[in-house]
C-alpha cells in the first residue's frame, strides 16, 4: 500500500519538528527538509516553496491553531497528534467540531512530501490544497477560507508572521497553504531499522525482530 511504501513503525519515527534543525548522527545539523539516504526525490516541489524558519514556524502555528475552525475549537493538531505520529489515538473515526463523528480515521502524517496523493482513497492530489478539505468539512472544522482570512488579518501576530515568511503581510489562502506545506512536508521518518537497512547501514543487524 502507498502509505507503507517508505514506511516504518512509529517506534522508528524521527520527526524534524521542534526546532530549525536537528542533530545528524555525525553531529551536524539537518535542515527542516532533507532527502534521507535511500529515499527517492520527493513528489512535492520544494523548489517552488522553499522551507524557511519563518515559513515553518507559521505553518506550525496554523496547524495547531483552532482559529481555522468555525468556533475556534478544532485545530489540525486536534486530530493529528504528534505523540502518535500525527494520527488520532484511541479513535476509530475522527471527531471534530461539535463532537461530530467523521467516517474515517486520521492517518499518521509523515513522509507526505513523497505522497502522490492524499486521503485514504487518494482523493486529493496536491499537498497545497489538502488543508481545504478538513477546514471546509462540516464534521471537522466547518469554516470557509474567506472567514479565515478575515480572522487571521485581524489577529495581532499573523500579519507579521506572514511578512517574515513570504515578504508581505497580505494574508492569502495560497500563503496559508504554502506555510502548512512547509510544516507538514518537513515531517520525516527515516531512522528505523528498515530505513537504515535500505540506506545500506546496519545491514548485519536487520531482522524481522523489533
Ligand atoms: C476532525 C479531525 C481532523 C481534523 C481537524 C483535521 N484532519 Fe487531517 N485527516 C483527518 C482524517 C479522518 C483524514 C483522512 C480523510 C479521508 O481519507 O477522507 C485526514 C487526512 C489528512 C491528510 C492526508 C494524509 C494521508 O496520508 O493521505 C493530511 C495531510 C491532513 N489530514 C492534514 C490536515 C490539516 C493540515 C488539517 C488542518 C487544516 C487537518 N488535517 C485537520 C482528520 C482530521
Amino acid at each position: 500500500m502507498r502509505r507503507f511504501k517508505y514506511a516504518v513503525g512509529i517506534l522508528g519515527l524521527t520527526v524534524v519538528l521542534l526546532s530549525a534543525c536537528s542533530k545528524t548522527e555525525e553531529g551536524g545539523m539537518k535542515p527542516f527538509f532533507y532527502v534521507p539516504d535511500g529515499f527517492p526525490d520527493p513528489v512535492y516541489k520544494f523548489q517552488n516553496n522553499p522551507v524557511s524558519p519563518a515559513g515553518f514556524a507559521l505553518g506550525k502555528k496554523l496547524f495547531y491553531d483552532p482559529i481555522l475552525s468555525r468556533d475556534s475549537t478544532i485545530a489540525c493538531g486536534s486530530c493529528h497528534q504528534q505523540f502518535v505520529a500525527f494520527a488520532h489515538s484511541e479513535h476509530k473515526v475522527s471527531h471534530g467540531i461539535d463532537n461530530l463523528l467523521g467516517t474515517r480515521n486520521s492517518p499518521a502524517l509523515y513522509n507526505i512530501a513523497w505522497f502522490p496523493n492524499f486521503m485514504w482513497d487518494g482523493g486529493v492530489n496536491h499537498l497545497e490544497v489538502q488543508p481545504l478539505a478538513p477546514i471546509s468539512n462540516p464534521v471537522e472544522m466547518d469554516e470557509t477560507m474567506p472567514n479565515n482570512l478575515v480572522k487571521l488579518k485581524r489577529s495581532n501576530s499573523y500579519p507579521g508572521m506572514f511578512k517574515a515568511a513570504f515578504g508581505s503581510d497580505t494574508i492569502t489562502t495560497q500563503a496559508i497553504m504554502r506555510a502548512m506545506a512547509q510544516f507538514m512536508g518537513s515531517m520525516i521518518s527515516a531512522n528505523s531499522k528498515y530505513d537504515k537497512y535500505i540506506a545500506g547501514k546496519d545491514i548485519a543487524n536487520f531482522s524481522c525482530q523489533m
